[in-house]
């Protein structure tokens, strides 16, 4: 009896299993977003963030935002709503199969990284948390577009929508400008060179 229902939960975790992901078709679908985030995931223009390492659940979590309208972009609104499910999955994983390493601009004192930010982006700006984006390198255009995004309610996130509320433009550009300062350095996973 109790094997039996073993098994029977067994097949109802199974069926109710994420789908499994494959990075390497991921890399196939990556082709797609070379021109703007590279194959590797470091950004090619400015208005674009660097997605290679990101942790892949916030990878999923933007794309299906994009795909479903709760994020919008012109850009990113038209390519995220061609992309299927599976293919998120596939993309997301080719991403962050990769490993983003930053260190702080040379002279810069970690004395001076922005306190209120650190304990999940980081001194250099990577993430502490899986569920949050790495911020080094990312252009202080895009830093500074994202703040206001979520100050004005453009973006929503239970946790950076009170962040933002409260922070004036003065306070916005310097966080964007320490973060924007770091060097990052994305590698690819071995099995892909
Ligand atoms: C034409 C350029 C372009 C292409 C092609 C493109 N992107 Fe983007 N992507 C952008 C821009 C610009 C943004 C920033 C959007 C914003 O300001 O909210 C972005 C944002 C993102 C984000 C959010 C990252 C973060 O840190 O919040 C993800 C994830 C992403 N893109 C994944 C992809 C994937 C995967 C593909 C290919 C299937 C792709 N993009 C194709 C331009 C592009
Ligand atoms: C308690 C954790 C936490 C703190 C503190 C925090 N963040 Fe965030 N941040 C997040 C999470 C989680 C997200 C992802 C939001 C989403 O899913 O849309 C995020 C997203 C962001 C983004 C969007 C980046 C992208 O790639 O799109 C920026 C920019 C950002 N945070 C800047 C800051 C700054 C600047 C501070 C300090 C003033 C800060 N955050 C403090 C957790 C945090």
């Amino acid at each position: 009896m109790r094997v039996a229902i073993a098994l029977a939960l067994g097949g109802l975790l199974l069926a109710g299993a994420a789908p499994a992901q494959d990075a390497q078709n991921g890399r196939k679908v990556a082709g797609m977003c070379r021109t703007c985030h590279g194959l590797d995931g470091y950004a090619k223009i400015p208005i674009a963030p660097h997605i290679g390492g990101e942790p892949q659940s916030y990878l999923v979590e933007q794309l299906t935002a994009f795909k479903s309208g709760t994020r919008q972009h012109e850009m990113m609104t038209v390519v995220a709503s061609g992309l299927s499910e599976q293919q998120i999955l596939d993309v997301s994983a080719w991403y962050a199969s990769h490993t983003a390493t930053a260190e702080l601009a040379v002279g810069a004192n970690p004395e001076d990284a922005p306190q209120d930010c650190v304990a999940c982006h980081g001194t250099a700006g990577i993430s502490e948390l899986d569920t949050a984006p790495n911020l080094a390198a990312e252009t202080n255009i895009y830093i500074d577009t994202q703040l206001k995004a979520f100050r004005l309610g453009k973006r929503k996130n239970e946790i950076m929508s009170g962040v933002a509320a409260d922070l004036t433009d003065a306070e916005i550009r310097a966080y964007a400008d320490w973060y924007a300062a770091s060097k990052l350095t994305i590698t690819a996973p071995v099995e892909a060179n």
